[in-house]
């Protein structure tokens, strides 16, 4: 007999666990630079439309499908078709693309997990110069850095939904927010950081170019954990009392709160650590700019607090990143794992067990696909240039299916599982819900508009990167 399907204590505890899968290196540096980059305050306005006006009906329609079916989202899916096969196959899109995208996940964390220990061990110098980095992610020692990072996340995942996830939100994200508000203070009082802040704030219309518009949506998208059957399962996980509109609301704010205040804090540490930045300077992945510019940046910072100081913040920030990081990768793997358990019948523990063995041998290709072996480095090859093994999973997982995964889920709410349905379980636990213009705008964008939107981008984005 399954154990009953357990739920999160508390609508504080489901809205921190899904804030935590949102918040993570795309918040902290991914949207920081793309903001500066492409038009500063007119972004930020284009962005914050998108996430309201269009991300969060899809975040609040994934939920609904969760708590509904109390399934992940291939059950989900098949539950409320009838079993259509269809359906079901769609939904185990929404499985297949959180495991991948967790091999890719983890890599990144593996590294950040490094560049703590090594800024600890007082290496920053090391990061810090333009080699260290190219060394670092072909070194034996990033073996061990994977077994402590999935060692960690396996300590979360098997403990459940309410002493595992919720517990780690709990404790992770209230800490980020408050390591981020001291690297903010801290960061303001170098010099020129204020050039830093006009250059993130000042708008730049001219800017706005049609594929600023694509990757605005697009990292609006993806920073928000959708199309992943993240927030299908963690909705899966809430009780009836719960007011899904809300929560989602709360969720998408503190998600875009925090992507902003990472811009308060990242720019002002490139403009200080350099005045005349030349914007086009600023990585173009926020890849390098994590992993090869900040450590230089924190690295200056020896002039004025010496070495050691300059390590010690480096370090806070590489754990700041490191607790979001964390908190999304648990919320991606809990997918594969609930569909284990809830399809396949399997033990918490079996299903870890096979998943932390199957995303562990790919995490190892993924990881050695950066030099250390040519078979993985120089995997494939399309749209005119070779392709490691680690850049296959991010284009076509993590920049394709994507939106995939959303076009579909748009479909399915207003067509197959329709609109009647969506807001009779929206109403649950919010007896406002039924005839306001939420209700009217969430059941009109679902079936017009944002469909339409999220496979044209789809649609972009095969023909940029395959052809
Ligand atoms: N939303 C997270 C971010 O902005 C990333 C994430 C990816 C979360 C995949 C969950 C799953 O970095």
């Amino acid at each position: 007999m399954a154990a009953p399907r357990e739920n999160f204590s508390s609508r504080i505890g489901f809205i921190l666990a899904a804030a935590g899968s949102a918040v993570g290196i795309g918040n902290l540096v991914g949207f920081p630079v793309n903001a500066a980059k492409n038009g500063g305050g007119a972004f930020l306005i284009m962005y914050a439309l998108f996430v309201f006006l269009i991300c969060l009906p899809v975040m609040i329609a994934e939920m609904a499908v969760g708590r509904k079916t109390a399934k992940e989202p291939v059950g989900a899916y098949k539950a409320l078709s009838q079993g259509s096969s269809f359906w079901g196959a769609a939904g185990f899109l929404g499985v297949l693309t959180p495991f991948m995208i967790a091999v890719f996940y983890m890599v990144l964390t593996v590294w950040i997990f490094g560049y703590i220990a090594l800024t600890v061990g007082g290496q920053l110098d090391y990061l810090a110069s333009g080699a260290g980095f190219g060394e670092f992610i072909n070194s034996p020692y990033l073996f061990v850095a994977m077994m402590v990072v999935a060692g960690i996340v396996n300590f979360i995942l098997v403990a459940g939904v309410k002493d595992g996830i919720e517990k780690a939100a709990k404790i992770l994200m209230p800490s980020l927010l408050i390591m981020l508000m001291v690297m903010v203070v801290f960061v303001l009082t170098l010099d020129n950081a204020f050039a830093g802040i006009e250059f993130f704030l000042v708008p730049d219309i001219s800017k706005i170019t049609p594929s600023v518009v694509n990757g605005a949506l697009s990292q609006a998208f993806f920073s928000l954990s959708l199309g992943m059957g993240i927030l299908i399962t963690y909705g899966s996980y809430i009780n009836r009392q719960t007011d899904i509109p809300n929560s989602a609301k709360l969720v998408a704010i503190t998600d875009t709160a925090v992507a902003f205040i990472a811009g308060l804090m990242i720019l002002p540490a490139v403009f200080s650590f350099n005045p005349n930045v030349n914007p086009s300077e600023l990585s173009d992945s926020s890849v390098s700019l994590i992993f090869t510019f900040l450590p230089k940046i924190f690295l200056a910072l020896q002039s004025s607090i010496g070495y050691v100081g300059a390590s010690a913040v480096a370090t806070f920030f590489f754990v700041l990143v490191f607790f979001a990081a964390i908190t999304s990768l648990v919320s991606i793997i809990e997918v594969p794992v609930s569909y284990l358990v809830t399809e396949k019948k399997q033990s918490r523990k079996k299903a870890l067990f096979y998943l932390s063995f199957t995303a562990g041998v790919l995490t190892l290709f993924a990881t050695t696909s950066f030099g250390m072996v040519s078979f993985f480095t120089e995997f494939t090859s399309y749209a005119g240039s070779s392709k490691s093994f680690f850049d296959v999973i991010y284009d076509v997982f993590y920049d394709t299916i994507l939106p995939l995964n959303g076009f579909l889920l748009c479909v399915f709410v207003s067509y197959r599982w329709k609109k009647k349905q969506l807001s009779e379980e929206l109403s649950v636990g919010n007896e406002s819900y039924a005839g306001s213009w939420v209700e009217k705008y969430i059941n009109f964008s679902l079936g017009t508009f944002i469909p339409v939107i999220v496979l044209l981008i789809f649609i972009n984005t095969v023909a940029i990167k395959f052809f």
